[in-house]
């Protein structure tokens, strides 16, 4: 049962993520300022309500799943999730709360395009992050094999 919401908040977390990351680039090279505003207050709500339950779901689950194994697998996927948390805190919410704020009000200055680049960065490290600690639980259940 564990390993079942573990994977599946894992999952989510990188669907949200990439779903962010892609809407947040269509609506900016297609969609008008009131898309691109409608973009911004999904991303907050809903989006972060659900991507961060879910990272801390699957960190917390992780964890405990871990008690008892050991190897370079696991102390790997220790070491990103820090990082992952971090990025989440530190920058994905911030950016998310002023990019919505900044778009409600039409106010698309440099600083707006200066955030939502640094948004993407963070998002795009995370995906990768959380990218790589699926691989690396799919290889320990044996569900992917190491080359
Ligand atoms: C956001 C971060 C994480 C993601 C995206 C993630 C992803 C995954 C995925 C996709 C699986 C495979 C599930 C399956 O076989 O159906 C898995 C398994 C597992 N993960 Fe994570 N995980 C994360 C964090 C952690 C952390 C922090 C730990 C603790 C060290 C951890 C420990 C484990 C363990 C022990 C398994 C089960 C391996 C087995 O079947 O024996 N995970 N993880």
């Amino acid at each position: 049962m564990k390993i079942i919401i573990h994977r599946s908040a894992a999952i989510l977390a990188a669907l949200c993520i990439a779903t962010f990351f892609i809407s947040t680039i269509f609506v900016e090279l297609v969609g008008s300022n009131e898309s691109i505003a409608i973009v911004k207050r999904l991303i907050l709500m809903p989006g972060l309500f659900i991507l961060i339950p879910c990272i801390a779901i699957a960190g917390g689950i992780g964890f405990s799943l871990s008690k008892g194994k050991n190897g370079v697998l696991i102390t790997n996927k220790k070491k990103r999730m820090p990082f992952i948390a971090a990025n989440g805190i530190i920058v994905l919410i911030p950016s998310a709360i002023f990019l919505n704020h900044a778009a409600a009000t039409a106010d698309f200055n440099t600083i707006f395009y200066i955030v939502q680049s640094i948004e993407l960065c963070a998002g795009a490290i995370n995906l990768f992050l959380i990218g790589l600690n699926m691989r690396d639980g799919f290889r320990m259940s044996g569900k992917i094999h190491s080359c």
